[in-house]
């Protein structure tokens, strides 16, 4: 038996784990104050809402889903983002009728068949947000204010984090521009890659996204979209940038922002870093998909989100010197000095537990040397010692692991003293 996680994949330990958790808390808070709310939906879906939503021309879609048929022949896939998911769902359980505004974030792990490297993972966790329903470039800013809010919150600083914003354009204007692109490409296709050149017959687009060098070279004098946006598409991104300008949120245009993703309509916007992440320097990302809807069979709906992936969000916050931690697991450290005093222990540490503070004890009959090396480690800010001569004079022993001070300390009165002490 091979008893090692699937190549791409990682065991989330504890540190991650508790990191994982802070970040999911940090965002239900931030994003509830701009009105969203949670949804989970499943993990695996009917193929067709990822080759219908995120189009078959992508990368996602013709290489790296986990598409398998279950026990009753139907084609499922394990979700690669979960933008089609959330959709898919609005749409089932009509969240959106009568042009309901719809706001919700997800978390979870995502899954693509991609060649692993830092910061690119098979399964990977994603924090998404969803608002459908609403086509005012004012939710457009509003979402992208959100995005940042949230990695300053965590911390990493807003002068180390590169807003990129770019517009696709609509139904209006796309299409000549994807046929200029295509025309583009066949006539540079001697000095363009393999892959490029069949990009022109498929998703023209993508070509701006090629890693070669002669590639990028040659797609650095391709015509831009920015300059052949219809009227509206470039009134509705003017005003996205005024809003972002208007609330000091700094951004940089890049017109060969296409993302991977098909299902794109005018916004688009990328988070980047430096944190020796390479080309996997995006650590959040998101844009419009405003005929994603009707692609299910639905009404035409706008709609807008983004997701931020936390392995590199983690990188990110390693880089800027931050350690997110989990919650505290031993703030007290309840030890005794022989094991009779087992159910003295049991009763004091429940207590101390019901009274709101994190406390830990031994269940393995150590030492109190022992006892004291384990709440250490633990990190407890103050040991209670029990003992048989205080405990039979109501009393216990405090220890300031800080300052080392020891107090005797009624027991009626220990958690109110402890929780000063933790402050
Ligand atoms: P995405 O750009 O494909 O967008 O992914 C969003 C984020 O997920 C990336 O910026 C990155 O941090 C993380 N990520 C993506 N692939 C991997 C991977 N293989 N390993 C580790 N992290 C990864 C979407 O998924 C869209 N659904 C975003 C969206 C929501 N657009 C509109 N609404």
């Amino acid at each position: 038996m091979n008893a090692r996680a699937p190549k791409g994949t990682a065991d989330m330990l504890p540190d991650e784990a508790g990191a994982w958790e802070h970040m999911q808390r940090t965002a239900q808070r931030l994003f509830a104050r701009y009105g969203y709310e949670p949804v989970y939906t499943p993990i695996f879906e009917h193929t067709e809402v990822f080759t219908r939503g995120i189009g078959e021309a992508t990368d996602i879609v013709s290489k790296e889903m986990y598409t398998f048929q279950d026990k009753g022949g139907r084609s499922i896939t394990l979700r690669p983002e979960g933008t089609a998911s959330v959709v898919r769902a609005t749409l089932e359980h009509n969240l959106g009728a009568n042009g309901q505004a719809v706001k919700l974030y997800y978390a979870g792990p995502m899954f693509r068949y991609e060649r692993p490297q830092k910061g690119r993972m098979r399964q990977f966790w994603q924090i998404g947000v969803e608002a459908i329903g609403m086509a005012e470039p004012s939710i457009d800013a509003e979402v992208i204010v959100m995005l940042m809010r949230y990695f300053e919150e965590l911390g990493i600083p807003r002068s180390s984090m590169r807003l990129l914003i770019n517009s696709m354009g609509d139904e209006a204007c796309r299409p000549a521009y994807r046929d200029k692109i295509a025309a583009y490409i066949r006539a540079n296709s001697a000095a363009l890659c393999e892959e490029c050149n069949r990009r022109a017959g498929t998703n023209p687009l993508r070509a701006f996204d090629c890693k070669n060098p002669t590639c990028k070279d040659v797609m650095s004098s391709a015509p831009l979209l920015r300059d052949e946006l219809c009227d509206d598409c470039a009134a509705h991104y003017s005003a996205v940038k005024r809003l972002l300008g208007d609330r000091a949120i700094a951004y940089a245009e890049d017109p060969s922002l296409v993302r991977g993703l098909d299902y794109y309509t005018r916004t688009v916007f990328e988070v980047q870093v430096d944190a020796g992440l390479g080309s996997q320097n995006a650590i959040g990302g998101g844009g419009r998909y405003d005929r994603l809807m009707e692609q299910y069979g639905g009404p035409p709906t706008p709609g807008l989100g983004f997701a931020l992936g936390f392995e590199r969000t983690l990188m990110a916050l390693q880089a800027a010197g931050i350690a997110i931690l989990g919650l505290p697991v031993a703030e007290v450290y309840v030890a005794r000095v022989d094991s009779s005093l087992g159910a003295a222990v049991f009763a004091l540490v429940q207590e101390l537990r019901d009274a709101g503070i994190a406390t830990e004890t031994d269940h393995q009959a150590r030492s109190l040397k022992s006892q004291f090396k384990q709440a250490d480690r633990l990190g407890a800010r103050a040991v209670v010692v029990v003992g048989p001569d205080e405990l039979a004079a109501g009393e216990v022993t405090v220890r300031d692991m800080t300052t080392k001070d020891e107090s005797r300390v009624p027991l009626g009165e220990l958690s109110e003293r402890l929780k000063r002490l933790l402050g």
